[in-house]
């Protein structure tokens, strides 16, 4: 039987609700977004000298101390983007090179979570700094990865997208260097191959030559200064131009083209710091295994079975560009 009494309860009832969410809804929309600092504290800059000697030397195993540091400095001006975006970096780097634990355990998963949440502070503090972005992108990848969750990694391909159209001489690289873990013979892989060659392009200003990819005629344009130095060594990245070409000749080895890959390592060798650099004979052992190789990269898991490992899956995935 109806209860006409009953039915208009439930529906003040039910409207009352709808207007309690719709205050949820504004409460949370209105909430005061974080004001970004505009200086650095103290405590920041000595956390960045710690940082910085521990990217620097490629101390992986002093990783704790540096984001005991740089997390104190957060919790003190959690409205510092670059701190913010500084302990981001120490969660990537501590997932991306956990090949070097002897035996990494299931936790190690979580530094995916944390840079996150961190490159998405920074983001949103400097929305500027197109870097923050696409370090937010592959760690949301990691992350939708790693817990098999298709919409944080289909949110974190259009980020990736949105980083690259932001900063392409730096976003495309990051982008690449993502998808270079997928199969071989997948759409992303490919996409992400197009993107490293890409990332030539918008460095030098004109289509470099895919066959006969001399680099010597570009060294001219070498930079520290604008958006373009990031094609190019500096003190933040002492082996950026190395350890690019080293990426790019192990993903073209990937793809089965190994001799456009030996063309591709020995780019790494004109500019001045490849003398200085520690993975100088390492390049040299990719040339000269180039071949054989094709086969190790395209097996997953050929690092754990005793075979070389490419750049982005290895121990040196970040300090192959940054130790000094
Ligand atoms: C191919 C070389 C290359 C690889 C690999 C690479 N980076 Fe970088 N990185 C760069 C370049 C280039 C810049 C930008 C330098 C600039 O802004 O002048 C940069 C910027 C940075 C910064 C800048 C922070 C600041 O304060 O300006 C940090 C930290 C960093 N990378 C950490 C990492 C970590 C961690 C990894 C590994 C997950 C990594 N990088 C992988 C080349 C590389």
């Amino acid at each position: 039987m109806k209860d006409p009494l009953r039915i208009a309860v439930l529906a003040v009832s039910a409207s009352i609700a709808a207007t309690l969410a719709g205050c949820n809804y504004v409460a949370v929309q209105t909430a005061p977004a974080k004001v970004a600092a505009s200086s650095r504290s103290e405590l920041a800059q000595r956390a960045d000298k710690l940082f910085w000697n521990t990217l620097h030397s490629g101390d992986y195993d002093a990783i704790p101390q540096a984001m005991e540091a740089m997390t104190a400095a957060y919790l003190e001006t959690p409205n510092d983007a670059l701190t913010a975006a500084h302990v981001g970096w120490l969660h990537i780097w501590s997932l991306a090179e956990n090949a070097r634990l002897a035996k990494p355990t299931p936790t190690v998963t979580d530094h995916a979570v944390m840079a996150r949440k961190y490159f998405q502070e920074a983001v949103a503090l400097d929305p500027s700094d197109a870097r923050f972005l696409g370090f937010l992108a592959s760690a949301m990848l990691a992350e939708g990865s790693i817990h098999k969750d298709e919409k944080t990694t289909r949110q974190g391909y259009y980020t990736l997208l949105s980083s690259v159209d932001a900063w392409p001489e730096f976003n495309l690289f990051t982008a690449g260097y993502v998808m270079s873990g997928q199969a071989a013979d997948s759409q992303r892989f490919k996409d992400g191959l197009e993107w490293q060659w890409r990332n030539l392009d918008e460095c030098v200003g004109e289509k470099i030559d895919r066959r006969n990819p001399d680099y010597q005629r570009y060294m001219r344009l070498a930079t520290t200064q604008g958006k373009k130095r990031v094609c190019w060594n500096s003190w933040i990245a002492p082996h950026n131009f190395e350890g690019f070409f080293l990426n790019l000749g192990d993903m073209l080895v990937k793809s089965g083209d190994w001799q456009l890959a030996q063309k591709i390592y020995a780019n790494a060798k004109l500019t001045p710091e490849y003398a200085s650099w520690k993975f100088a004979p390492l390049l040299e052992a990719r040339i000269q295994n180039a071949q054989a190789n094709v086969a190790v990269f395209a097996q997953p898991g050929s690092a754990k079975a005793g075979g070389a490992a490419m750049m982005g899956k290895s121990t040196f995935a970040c300090v192959a560009c940054h130790q000094q």
